[in-house]
């Protein structure tokens, strides 16, 4: 079957410490959740992954690493940067192109193709964010995220689109796809995830707020 990629965001949060009550806390409880229909994937900050990625191993979590960003340039002097070999030591999946990135850090479409030719070339799957039906669709990527900014919220300010606004959006892409999965991100909750699981070609979510803490999450993995 064609799991739902269920991914946690969490963007700029935890600590190591913060990291491991999470994961102590999602361990206990993931053996309610029916697994076999979709893939969860932990996408943490660069200082969490190889924490991460030792406790998923040493509890044999069914449980996914993601990075939030790929350097667009290989393994050199670039200072700063984490290039995609690096990454994929710990992670099979990376994000590329989250608005965020667009809006704080200037990153910019060529940046988005630069860094989605690195992840594949290293073997990550792409994951790339796309903001509305007219966004560039990258070649290297593999799942197109779609995230409307308006919708993304600072935990819980952004507004939520419907389903049906969702739909439309999805359809104008959908020739442009090939055999890219779809999926959808901004606001997804509790209260909303059943209805945009209904959603027709919706292949999972990227969830950023409401994946922070393991209840939380654990709660919408059962709704989805
Ligand atoms: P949100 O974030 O769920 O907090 O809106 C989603 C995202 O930006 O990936």
């Amino acid at each position: 079957m064609d799991k739902k990629l269920i991914i946690a965001n969490w963007k700029s949060h935890k600590t190591i410490g913060e990291t491991k009550s999470f994961l102590e806390e999602f361990k206990d409880r993931i053996a309610d959740i029916d697994l076999s229909d979709k893939e969860i994937i932990l996408a943490p900050s660069f200082t969490s992954l190889s924490f991460c990625f030792d406790f998923i191993k040493s509890n044999s979590l069914p449980v996914k690493l993601c990075a939030q960003n790929v350097s667009s340039f290989p393994e050199g002097a670039y200072t700063g940067e984490i290039n995609a070999r690096q990454i994929k030591e710990f992670a099979d999946y990376v994000i590329i192109g989250h608005s965020e990135r667009k809006r704080y850090l200037n990153e910019n479409e060529n940046d988005v193709e630069s860094k989605t030719k690195e992840a594949k070339d290293a073997g990550l799957t792409v994951i790339q964010c796309i903001q509305d039906e007219n966004s560039e669709i990258h070649k290297n990527a593999d799942v197109i995220a779609y995230e409307p900014p308006s919708a993304i919220s600072t935990f819980d300010v952004g507004i939520a689109e419907t389903p049906e606004q969702i739909t439309k959006v999805f359809n104008d892409i959908k020739d442009r796809l090939g055999e890219k999965k779809l999926i959808y991100g901004g606001s997804v909750a509790e209260n909303n995830i059943a209805s945009y699981g209904a959603i027709e070609f919706c292949g999972g979510f990227l969830i950023g707020g409401a994946s922070l803490l393991a209840e939380s999450f654990i709660n919408l993995l059962k709704k989805c």
